[in-house]
């Protein structure tokens, strides 16, 4: 799926939930940031940054898990098994879905290559739910309390955080000392 679709797609299944199209296009500008790092593959996570979160969308809540149930929507679309991956995968989904009995659910899409989960999640991480950059840790410690501690988020981020945090520190690095260290084999023939 090109960008322009995707955005389109997004905009249109976002358009109730202004606050979440505001943090979507944020990813999307986040991750347009990091593209030139991911060489080859950084169309793919600009791609996926924008239909991230389309699974709190009506037309596409099915179990209740927004990164199942956007990779889903995706997949009925016939959208490429990679942007449905990293949708299915990002952030805290893979706790989610072990909170929630989802983890074979989730199997359903292939976990994607761990550099371009990093990316969208580092994505995900700095974009506040209104759209503002943030920190990573501030940002989870803002789900944590939007959540309570009964609840599934809750106990899934507090499991995730060290994990998350890490996740996005790599990205951090790999920022600061790129275009010195591409993040994969393919983003060399780009930035050489
Ligand atoms: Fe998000």
């Amino acid at each position: 799926m090109h960008l322009n679709l995707a955005y389109l797609t997004a905009e249109a299944l976002l358009a109730g939930q202004p606050q979440r199209w505001a943090h979507s296009q944020r990813v999307l500008q986040q991750a347009q940031r990091l593209a030139p790092m991911l060489g080859s593959d950084g169309d793919l996570v600009i791609v996926s940054a924008i239909l991230h979160d389309i699974g709190y969308a009506e037309p596409a809540v099915d179990t209740g898990q927004h990164m199942i149930d956007g990779a889903r929507y995706l997949a009925r679309l016939g959208t490429d098994a990679a942007i449905c991956s990293l949708v299915a995968y990002h952030s805290s989904s893979a706790w989610e879905a072990e909170e929630l009995g989802l983890a074979d659910a989730l199997a359903d899409f292939r976990p994607p290559p761990p550099p371009l989960l990093d990316a969208i999640t580092f994505c995900d991480l700095t974009s506040a739910p209104d759209g503002s950059l943030v920190e990573a840790g501030p940002r989870l410690d803002e789900v944590l309390q939007r959540y309570g501690p009964d609840h599934v988020v809750h106990r899934a981020v507090s499991a995730a955080r060290p994990t998350l945090l890490a996740m996005a520190e790599r990205i951090e690095r790999r920022l600061t000392h790129f275009p010195d260290q591409p993040m994969n084999g393919s983003a060399s023939a780009r930035n050489p």
